[in-house]
């Protein structure tokens, strides 16, 4: 398969939310990364419900939700009728993790469980055959334009045969850090989707770096 890119909305200018969630449309990218953030979970706050809608208004293109949240239980079908199609909670904000996922499978969306960086894959395990995908962080989660952690390209290679090796067909995401050169490295090491924000829309001509990415 093809790698999917998966551009993060955090980087786009809110103020025109309208021609940027467009450009994506028009662009070569797969998915709309759309990071929602508390204060809790993380340590910054980004956007709810009103900024999903304004961007779902207008996208032609599945919404990819990557929820740093505490109880996202409490917010499953909300999130649905705001238009996530893909919704990933983090392993870390799950204590019934194997519930959470249930009810987002129930809820109609594809479901994903994002590590952070400090998690080891094999907490993945058993919870593996229930995934849609696994998001590996490459940066801690809370902000864009953050460095990338090499070690994560050792994670996605170990995660790749784990998938394998269960006969899965698991998507591997990757948020955080993501360039041409990070990028390139991922994709080697087996990632299927690359997100990134400050890279794409800190760029000159974001419809070129998006092609880039897809290129690599
Ligand atoms: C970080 C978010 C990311 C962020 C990535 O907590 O989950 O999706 O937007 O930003 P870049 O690509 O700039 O590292
Ligand atoms: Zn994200």
């Amino acid at each position: 398969m093809a790698h999917l890119i998966s551009p993060s909305m955090l980087s786009c200018d809110f103020a025109n939310i309208q021609r940027d969630t467009e450009m994506i449309n028009s662009s070569s990218a797969d998915w709309f990364h759309i990071d929602v953030m508390d204060g809790v979970f993380v340590p910054n706050i980004s956007f709810g419900f009103p900024i999903l809608a304004a961007i779902k208004k207008h996208a032609t293109k599945p919404m990819d939700v990557h929820l740093m949240i505490d109880n996202p239980d409490l917010y499953v079908d909300e999130f649905k009728k705001h238009g996530a199609d893909i919704l990933t909670v983090h392993y870390e904000s799950c204590t019934h993790l194997h519930r959470t996922i249930q009810k987002i499978k129930e809820a109609g969306m594809k479901a994903a469980v994002a590590l952070n960086p400090h998690t080891p894959i094999s907490v993945l395990e058993e919870i593996l055959p229930e995934l849609h995908m696994v998001l590996i962080m490459s940066v801690n989660p809370g902000f864009g334009g953050q460095k990338f952690i090499t070690a994560s390209l050792e994670k996605v290679t170990r995660l790749k045969s784990m998938i394998s090796s269960k006969k899965l067909n698991t998507l591997i995401e990757v948020d955080g850090g993501v360039n041409d050169k990070t990028g390139k490295a991922l994709i080697d090491a087996g990632a299927d989707v690359l997100v990134a924000g400050s890279y794409v829309f800190n760029s000159d001509n974001p419809l070129v770096t998006i092609d880039l990415l897809k290129s690599l």
